[in-house]
């Protein structure tokens, strides 16, 4: 990452809570001028002491050098309104996903800042289009989807909308360059192409837990024992039970399957504000620096079917990456670039190829005869690469197809 550049110009982010506070240290530390705008000084004062940690970890880390963690921390202000961010060339929006909010923080944007500035939204439930359109150019609105912790996860989705110039996305893609990130192209549909994936996995996650099939440990272990960072339960935890509901929210809405409402105990969770880390508990209870297993919530048991996993859960993520591939909303090479750089996973497409089409479409046949769910009807690309007369060979001529 560009740590040590100067000179870059003046930036904006209104909204400081977890990936607010991440974007803007990562805006500071790719030596931009970043003014963080939240309404109460009291949520300025803990993005402050987030970035603090934040910064003072990665020095620690050898991420950035000896005494870089103050240059980077004094490149940003905090600010309590949104007239102070006059004059910056780009803002990026993080507040929570409230379209009344979201829309008056854009109205109040569009107002402040300068014809040539570029408005960005972090929204991962919400439609660009709709917010781009309610601004007097939408243009300029762009999506910019970060990945929690952003100043560690390498990838930004950029995210068109039918309104949007090609001036303002080239902008967007230099910037980002310029901060180190890696980007990929969007449309704007529900889920884009990380979460389009990873929040039906997660869900799923969620439902063996509820049913009893799996402990916390044995799920969480499983996957990492298939090479994700982290297992999936912990990763909700990370990523905020709300956020995932609100995009499961948006999937569900657009998509129509029944796969996509959000599991029942996410939802009593989050009635309950039990978040995950932000507020301390979620499926896992944390306490500082400790994560404990205890008190959680805890399903009537069942019969474990965790030997079943981490096919069960993962297979049918990778149906997905091959239907998205099959309607052309991304190539498998922008699917394994978004899983792998957003969220340190192996790239779907490699774990597809260990396992193999034929032993895939076994799994997600079995999947769909248990669960009668049409979301989880084998991708047509799939049948296809594993009815070929060698479907190893059919996967790699497809993913060469792409590139
Ligand atoms: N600045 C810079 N680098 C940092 C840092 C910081 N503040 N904090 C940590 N790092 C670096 C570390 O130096 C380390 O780098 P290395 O691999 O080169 O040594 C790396 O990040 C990992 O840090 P740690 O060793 O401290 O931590 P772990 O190894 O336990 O990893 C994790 C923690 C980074 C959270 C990892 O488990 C992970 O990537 N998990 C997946 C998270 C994920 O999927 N995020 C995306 C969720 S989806 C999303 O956000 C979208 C939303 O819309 C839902």
């Amino acid at each position: 990452m560009a740590d040590s550049t100067e000179g870059a110009g003046r930036a904006g982010v209104v909204g400081l809570g977890t990936m607010g506070a991440g974007i803007a240290e990562v805006l500071a530390r790719g030596g931009w001028s970043v003014t963080g705008v939240e309404e109460q000084p009291e949520a300025l004062a803990r993005a402050e002491g987030r970035i603090q940690t934040s910064t003072a970890y990665a020095e620690s880390r050898g991420k950035l050098a000896e005494g870089e963690g103050a240059v980077v921390r004094q490149r940003i202000s905090y600010r309590t309104g949104i007239d102070a961010l006059a004059g910056c060339e780009l803002v990026v929006e993080a507040v929570p996903e409230l379209p009344e909010l979201k829309r008056s923080v854009f109205a109040r944007l569009d107002a402040v800042l300068g014809p040539d500035a570029v408005l960005a939204t972090n929204t991962s439930s919400l439609s660009v289009t709709a917010l781009a359109a309610s601004t007097s150019d939408p243009s300029r609105v762009v999506g910019v989807h970060f990945f929690n912790p952003a100043p560690v996860q390498p990838l930004v989705e950029v995210i068109s909308t039918v309104l949007t110039s090609t001036g303002t996305l080239e902008r967007v893609r230099e910037i980002l360059a310029g901060l180190g990130k890696t980007t990929i192209a969007c449309a704007d549909r529900a889920g884009f192409v990380v979460n389009g994936l990873l929040i039906g996995y997660l869900n799923a996650a969620a439902t063996w837990y509820e049913r009893g099939y799996g402990t916390r440990a044995e799920i969480d272990a499983a996957l990492v024992g298939a090479g994700m960072p982290m297992g999936p339960l912990a990763l909700l935890d990370l990523v905020g039970l709300d956020v995932t509901v609100n995009v499961l929210q948006r999937m569900y809405g657009q998509f129509g399957e029944r796969r996509f409402l959000p599991a029942p105990l996410l939802s009593s969770l989050v009635e309950a504000g039990l978040l995950g880390r932000k507020t301390g508990r979620g499926f896992y209870t944390y306490d500082g620096s400790t994560t404990t297993d205890a008190p959680g919530v805890v399903p009537p048991p069942a019969a474990s079917r965790a030997a079943e996993l981490p096919e069960a859960l993962l297979v049918p993520y990778l149906n997905d990456a091959l239907t998205m591939v099959g309607v052309r909303y991304a190539s498998p090479a922008t699917v394994d670039t978004g899983m792998s750089l957003g969220c340190r996973m192996p790239r779907p497409f490699d774990q597809l190829a260990a396992l193999g089409p034929v032993r895939a479409l076994a799994v997600q046949q079995q999947v769909f005869a248990e669960t009668a769910e049409p979301g989880y009807r084998p991708a047509r690309l799939l049948e296809q690469l594993a009815a070929a007369a060698d479907p190893d060979l059919a996967l790699h001529a497809l993913r060469a197809a792409h590139l």
